[in-house]
């Protein structure tokens, strides 16, 4: 990405000059370095103002080593002067920071450009140190499938809501996009409530309940080690006491009849229904979550409905929320409810 470099005193004729011939690239920003100012213009401006040759071999036209891009500017602004036309429909729009790495996904027919969808990116967020392609989750354990594209490390601390995560990019999961109920579930919790967790992962929301809350306990389970690995590091990076960890199959080591509340914080758990029905109290409250088809919406609760009524109770069905969008006609579901 080409600059034109001019001591300070010229700065604001030359500007004003680029401008005029709209040669200066609106995506970047102008920055100072030293005595000198550079002025991003687009690559390969000389040959189309060839005209002003004169005018720009007093300054050095360079190659810029850290532009800083305008905020306003998105990615898709500047990636499409970079990709053919056919391809800026297939320019992502969004893409998730957790603490100081990026990810991405990229369409296949961009894939190309991926290594320099991840300059662009780290050069857009300067505090960023590494930029990794998003190619989904895989399993019930939701490792991720992920390929390093710009810069290096994959260990961050992710900090939201008053709550720190560490974690590895590489080896467990993050859902930016679960903030809300990340929060929620950090203020739902009465004092003195004993909790079970049955898919804690690194805490993404046994973590909020026990600093944002004052529960007696909660039972934090995961059988992912690594997941465990940063539950344990999380439980002492937030200073909490509250958190039992342990590493297990939820289906097998979740304790029976001594929750007021039970989180079900996995996208397809509905097997575990009945474990979770037998960690309640009397009058315990479940959240359960599931990725639904918008074709069958009203799956989770007759889903929750047989399942209580399988094992004898009764069910007050408290509220049915979406977190989020999952995919193109999915949406991630949590449902509040009560058993007696
Ligand atoms: C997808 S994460 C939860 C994500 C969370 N809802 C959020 O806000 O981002 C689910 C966790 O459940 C764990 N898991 C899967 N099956 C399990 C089981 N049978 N017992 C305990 N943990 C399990 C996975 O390893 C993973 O860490």
């Amino acid at each position: 990405m080409k600059a034109v470099r001019v001591p300070k005193e010229y700065a604001e004729e030359v500007r004003k000059f680029v401008e005029k011939i709209k040669a200066k690239d609106k995506g970047r920003l102008i920055v100072q370095r030293g005595d000198y100012i550079e002025i991003p213009v687009y690559n390969g401006f000389e040959d189309y103002f060839s005209e002003f040759e004169d005018y720009f071999s007093d300054y050095d036209v360079i190659e810029q080593e850290k532009p800083l891009f305008a905020k306003k500017y998105d990615l898709f602004e500047i990636l499409k002067k970079d990709v053919p036309e056919g391809l800026h429909d297939s320019i992502p729009k969004r893409y998730k920071l957790i603490g100081d790495i990026i990810l991405i996904k990229i369409p296949e027919e961009l894939e190309k450009y991926k290594e320099h969808v991840g300059e662009v990116l780290l050069n857009m967020h300067s505090r960023c140190k590494s930029v990794w392609l998003d190619r989904g989750k895989k399993g019930m354990l939701r490792k991720p499938e992920i390929e390093l594209i710009a810069g290096e490390g994959s260990e961050t601390i992710h900090r939201e809501n008053g709550c720190f995560f560490k974690l590895d990019v590489t080896k467990v999961m993050f859902s930016p996009g679960n903030l809300a109920e990340r929060m929620r579930m950090g203020r739902i919790v009465n004092d003195g409530e004993v909790v079970v967790d049955m898919f804690a992962g690194i805490g993404y929301f046994s973590i909020p309940m026990a600093v944002h809350s004052s529960p007696k306990k909660i039972y934090s389970i995961e059988l992912n080690p690594d997941s465990y690995h940063f539950l344990i590091e999380n439980m002492r990076l937030n200073a909490v006491r509250t958190i039992i960890p342990i590493l297990g199959d939820s289906m097998y080591v979740t304790p029976e009849g001594i929750a007021d509340r039970v989180v079900m914080g996995h996208i397809s758990c509905h097997e575990f229904l009945p474990v979770a029905i037998r960690a309640l109290k009397e009058g315990g409250a479940i959240h359960y979550h599931e990725s639904t088809p918008e074709a069958v919406l009203n799956r989770p609760v007759e889903r929750i409905k047989r399942a209580v009524e399988a094992e004898g109770r009764e069910v007050d069905i408290k509220d049915i929320r979406k977190v989020k969008h999952y995919s193109p006609g999915v949406l991630h579901i949590v449902v509040d409810f009560f058993v007696y």
